[in-house]
């Protein structure tokens, strides 16, 4: 069995990423974490999980944590995720991080988007980026693989194979996404309060969101030139789940069914991106791993609409499929 710790675990992915493990065949949870020093038990944070897992929170005690996990999943926010996974590397343990230290390749975009000084700056740029469609190779032999941003995986699933295979302009790429309420995390928010956002659908971030710099790199890589996509995000009043509509233009001769045809044959034999004739929503995927996938012409343009789990292919499920892959098992083990 791999022993498995979770960092920051009193959180929303935690949460999900716990339900994952508890049926993953090769996993044994043996630390969960929390600042809080009562060190609640498990069921008064995850009344849902009471009588499924006997480890209640502790402290996190860098080498007491080490000696009892080979693999640590961080669930923290941004640069307080970072300064703990440095020394968790030291220790020897693999990790994989779910916040945006490690996304980015350089440290100046990091701290101009991020506006905080990277805790671990020497690691930027070479941690794989956890797509593991689009970079499972470079995933298989991480000690530590950087999680994607839901956002970005909503986007990057559809675009990267179409940008590869060079059938779409790399401009204009716009990407406008919904997403559920969960997607902000656990930690109250005015804004977030229920009566605040229900009935109620609101645009925020319009050319501010930390993930538009996340997708644009990640389209670099494979155009490779510097591009600039128009990403804005609005938040729904539901509780989980992100549906992107994606507007692209395609090249001169190209139908939105060659795309669809495309995207069919590049995903054929993935286990968790589903190309659909009917554009997907957001209750077909919810709760599990799927980001499923259609194109439809609109005019001159083509639309893309994707939809998936945040808190599951948009962060655990997508960081298990990345673990399976560091620790050579199956990759869909625990997530069918
Ligand atoms: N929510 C999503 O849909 C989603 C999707 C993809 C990626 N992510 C990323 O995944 C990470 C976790 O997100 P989440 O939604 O699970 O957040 P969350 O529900 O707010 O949980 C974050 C956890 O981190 C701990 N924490 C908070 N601030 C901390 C600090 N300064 N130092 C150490 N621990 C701290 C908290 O635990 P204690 O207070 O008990 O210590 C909390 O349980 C974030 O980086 C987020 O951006 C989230």
């Amino acid at each position: 069995m791999i022993r498995v710790g979770i960092v920051g675990a009193t959180g929303y992915t935690a949460l999900e990423l716990i339900k994952i493990l508890l049926r993953h065949p090769d996993v044994e949870i043996t630390q969960l974490t929390s600042r809080d020093p009562d060190c609640p038990s498990l069921e008064s944070v995850h009344p849902g999980l009471r009588q499924q897992l006997d480890v209640n929170f502790s402290l996190l005690d860098i080498a007491s944590f080490a000696s009892q996990v080979d693999c640590a999943f961080c669930c923290l926010p941004h640069a307080a995720s970072a300064a703990i996974i440095s020394k968790l590397l030291d220790k020897g343990i693999k990790v994989v991080d779910f916040s945006a230290d490690y996304r980015l390749n350089d440290v100046g975009t990091f701290e101009q988007w991020y506006q905080v000084e990277h805790p671990d700056p020497e690691r930027i740029g070479q941690v794989p980026y956890g797509i593991p469609e689009l970079f499972r190779d470079r995933i298989k032999s991480a000690e530590l693989v950087a999680n994607p941003g839901c956002f970005p995986s909503s986007a990057l699933l559809p675009l990267a194979p179409l940008i590869q295979q060079n059938i779409i302009e790399p401009s204009p790429i716009i990407v406008d996404s919904k997403t559920g309420v969960s997607g902000a995390g656990r930690k109250p928010n005015l804004k977030f309060h229920f009566p605040e956002c229900n009935e109620s659908v609101a645009a925020y971030a319009i050319g501010t969101h930390r993930h538009m710099p996340e997708i644009d790199q990640i389209i670099a890589r494979f155009t490779g030139n510097k591009i600039t996509t128009i990403f804005t995000p609005h938040v729904v009043a539901m509780n989980r789940g992100i549906l992107s509509t994606i507007y692209v233009k395609p090249k001169e001769g190209i139908t939105a069914e060659v795309l669809q045809h495309e995207l069919a044959k590049f995903y054929a034999t993935e286990p968790f991106v589903r190309i659909t004739q009917q554009p997907p929503t957001t209750k077909d995927v919810a709760n599990t791993n799927f980001c499923d996938i259609s194109v439809l012409p609109n005019r001159d343009l083509v639309v893309i609409v994707s939809a998936l789990d945040n808190l599951i292919k948009g962060a655990s499920g997508a960081a298990v499929q990345n673990f399976n892959l560091m620790f050579g098992l199956t990759e869909s083990a625990g997530l069918l």
